[in-house]
């Protein structure tokens, strides 16, 4: 049966009416922003990510590994085939020198640090990390170093520095003096695999570690 207002429109010759349907709007998540998250939300957050093209090439993701309560965090570039292969930071041969290193000074990533990446996915074939990767996923990074607030920050190699310091300055320019990242101190020595290349290079590291082990007395 036609309404009094249908019957109006057809007298008026005007039609056909025009009715406002109910339409699906799928709800759409509002994704959290990376500053807000939380170690769960960021570490799902960082195994989903398609923020560059290294996660077509990524066997998984590598987040970060060692104590959420640890005092000092370790940074390096990025992981490698054997990180890529199993999900884990440092685990090749660089990882052992790394733990040794650690050892030396009192430290041990089962205990009392943190060690994280620049990148969490490999660059095909262990290239240098190309700026605009650097540039999307350093913002993991700064929430993984506000949720763990460490009292030191360990760089390792030019990437990590370069890129934590803001600066263009070469490694040699950077070692053997405390730097700042907001407000945390910030000391910079070689990379593990630089030192397997250069073990000649492993003296200067071994001064940069003495240097670590005074601000630990410190912290
Ligand atoms: N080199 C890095 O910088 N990070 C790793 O996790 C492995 C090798």
């Amino acid at each position: 049966m036609q309404t009094h207002h249908q019957l109006f429109l057809d007298a008026l010759n005007i039609g056909p009416e025009w009715v406002l349907r109910e339409i699906d709007v799928p709800s759409k998540e509002i994704p959290q922003t990376v500053s807000m998250m939380d170690w769960e939300t960021l570490e799902k957050t960082v195994t989903a990510c398609q923020q560059c093209n290294l996660c077509q090439t990524r066997t998984q993701t590598v987040f970060g590994a060692g104590s959420r309560q640890a005092d000092w965090l370790i940074i390096g570039e990025a992981p490698g085939e054997q990180e890529d292969r199993r999900g884990q930071a440092f685990v090749g041969q660089a990882g052992q020198l790394l733990d040794n290193m650690l050892h030396a000074i009192g430290l041990s990533r089962a205990r009392n640090t943190y060690i994280a990446n620049v990148l969490k996915c490999r660059p095909p074939g262990n290239r240098d990390p190309h700026p605009e990767e650097i540039a999307q996923c350093t913002q993991y990074l700064h929430r993984q170093i506000t949720l763990l607030q460490p009292k030191c920050i360990i760089l390792l190699g030019r990437f990590a520095a370069q890129t934590l310091l803001q600066t263009a300055s070469s490694i040699s320019k950077l070692r053997g003096q405390i730097h700042q990242y907001n407000e945390i101190p910030v000391i910079v020595t070689y990379h593990p695999a630089y030192l397997l290349r250069r073990p000649e290079e492993k003296a200067k590291a071994w001064a940069d570690l003495c240097m670590v082990q005074g601000l630990a007395q410190l912290a």
